[in-house]
């Protein structure tokens, strides 16, 4: 029972739509005045009417009922009235029906959503630069599942390129089996920075390195092998961060996948007359868009990263018939997307239109940023370890007899990670730190998950509650059934955006809601039997809801902490 969805409905405004009129409604700072107003300013321009007489006129078109009991206009805003004791119950009510489902819905029944997410690079370490797309792309993955789609995750590999046939040569010179197969990634990133050392001074081992690419293209054995062990050591490697962050793939079609596939889309290119060729190499022309040519083929011939890209937004429309194709990246390839998805579009693929480059900002550690090529990178893996050691240490500190601390503090130390980088706004660029990721009272995941265990110790304490009527309500309580009401358009929202961050700021609300309710109101030892029921019915709904907020950010929460 989301008020202003309601209002919103209630409403009618020509050439406005029931989201922008949803959105410009507000809370007035005196609820004297009302419990939700909207302002009629905006109006002004289409109605041609002074905002006081569009709050007029609205106010005598509205009908209220039992829920929107009043409405009056003052200055310009109209405000609204709202029966608290039906609209409480009604939000309990829903939130104990629809249970693990509350915030679900079936607007995307019959409607299939690919999303490109993490898609690392094989032999290149999983460093924090992979933290957003992995975790936003996973979020995004069960929000729309929520919602009805028919998601499909793609692991869109980078497994081809000529660093295959640098790893080989390196291998080939320096390499031991068994130290790779012990040190896996890491191993294969130290050749690769080797590889780089050296060629500064063995220009020629750029050369060995160019043949044994060519080699693997060629599907010589061997090479083959190497490419396949180099995947396999990575991909076993991953696993263990991709089952932390509760990551899944319905699909690791990585760039080698399409090799073979790309013919066909440059074949289509030619004949439409799209390719041009340019010093050797062959390219789309897009300068009328304002942008520089899309390279197809290098002038040896070979394919390149968006070739690659328009041969697998191709095979996913053709496998997966998908509605929205989503690729969340980072903004730096901005103009790679825009390109190859231009291109799309001039070969008449009509379905160009639904592919959505979700783009994020950069994440850095407080210490700096990092190379992949000197070596001194940041392993995510390690973020995530040191999380949960120092999870541990507080959690240690403040609890020490807790049973399953490390249960907990691993809850902890990758709900930090994983909330910090979807906290804010995906367009930010975020500097990460420690210390405010794993801060209890700052706006984090440890501060939501410190608030269930809360709630979780009032409900044990307070055993099966039976019936309630709605009693007299407090503003803290008022407030948080009003926090509770609005999950269901937040994750709405947070699909329509690509926005995981609406439903981590909603529970950080939540979560402040209930504290102040916590610590306004009695709840075990409430005079009344009646009052005590309703309150531990509030306290188990905003479990409830915070509890389906967090499963969808992929986050688990503690029972005790
Ligand atoms: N592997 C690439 C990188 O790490 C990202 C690939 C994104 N997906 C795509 N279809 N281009 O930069």
């Amino acid at each position: 029972m989301d008020y202003k969805k309601l209002i919103a409905e209630k409403l009618q405004i020509e050439g406005v739509s029931q989201q922008e009129l949803y959105e410009l409604i507000t809370v007035p700072p005196n609820t004297e005045m009302g419990d939700y107003a909207l302002p009629c300013f905006k109006f002004a321009k289409i109605m041609r009417k002074s905002p006081v007489m569009i709050a007029e006129a609205l106010k005598n078109e509205f009908v209220t009922d039992e829920t929107v009991c009043e409405v009056s206009a003052v200055n310009g805003y109209l405000n609204f009235k709202i029966d608290k004791t039906a609209f409480v119950s009604r939000t309990l009510e829903k939130i104990f029906a629809e249970g693990a489902c509350y915030g679900a819905s079936n607007e995307g029944q019959g409607k299939t959503v690919c999303i490109d997410y993490s898609s690392i690079n094989i032999a290149k370490p999983f460093h924090i630069g992979h933290l957003s797309t992995t975790v936003l792309g996973g979020a995004l993955y069960r929000i729309l599942s929520f919602l009805g789609y028919r998601a499909v995750g793609i692991n869109h590999l980078g497994d081809y390129g000529t660093q295959f046939g640098k790893l080989i040569s390196a291998y080939k010179r320096w390499g031991v089996k068994e130290e790779i197969e012990r040190g896996g990634i890491r191993a294969l990133n130290e050749l690769y920075v080797r590889f780089h050392r050296e060629a500064e001074e063995h220009p020629e081992y750029e050369d060995e390195a160019r043949a044994y690419f060519k080699k693997i293209e060629q599907g010589d054995e061997e090479c083959l092998k190497l490419f396949h062990w180099f995947k396999e050591l990575t991909l076993k490697d991953v696993e263990k961060i991709y089952e932390l962050l509760d990551i899944h793939f319905d699909s690791y079609a990585g760039e080698s996948f399409y090799s073979d596939k790309m013919q066909p889309i440059v074949d289509e290119l030619r004949e439409k007359g799209l390719l041009v060729e340019s010093r050797g190499a062959q390219v789309v022309d897009l300068e009328e868009y304002g942008m520089s040519p899309c390279i197809i083929l290098k002038s040896d011939g070979s394919s390149l990263y968006a070739t690659r890209d328009m041969a697998a937004a191709d095979y996913r429309k053709k496998t997966y018939d998908f509605d929205k194709c989503l690729y969340v990246v980072a903004y730096q390839q901005n103009l790679h997307f825009k390109q190859f998805f231009k291109v799309l579009e001039l070969m008449g693929k009509e379905w160009a239109k639904d592919l959505v480059h979700v783009a994020y900002g950069m994440v850095s550690l407080e210490e700096g940023t990092m190379s992949t090529r000197k070596g001194n990178v940041v392993f995510l893996e390690d973020v995530i370890n040191k999380c949960i050691e120092k999870a541990y240490t507080i959690i240690d500190e403040k609890n020490p007899d807790l049973e399953n601390k490390e249960e907990a503090a691993k809850k902890v130390g990758v709900g930090a990670v994983i909330f910090g980088a979807l906290y804010n706004s995906k367009i930010k660029d975020i500097v990460f730190s420690y210390d405010k990721v794993l801060n209890f009272d700052g706006e984090t995941s440890v501060y939501v998950q410190y608030t269930c265990a809360r709630a979780n110790s009032v409900l044990q304490k307070g055993g099966a509650f039976g019936d309630y009527q709605i009693p007299e309500l407090c503003a803290a309580e008022i407030e948080l059934a009003k926090a509770l009401s609005v999950f269901p358009n937040t994750v709405k929202e947070a699909a329509e955006k690509y926005e995981p961050s609406y439903i981590a700021r909603f529970a950080v609300d939540v979560a402040q809601k209930f504290n102040k309710f916590y610590f306004d109101c009695k709840i075990l030892s409430a005079e009344e039997e009646n009052v005590k029921n309703f309150r531990l019915a509030l306290t188990q709904a905003t479990k409830q809801t915070l509890t389906n907020a967090f499963k969808l950010l992929g986050i688990g929460i503690p029972e005790k902490m």
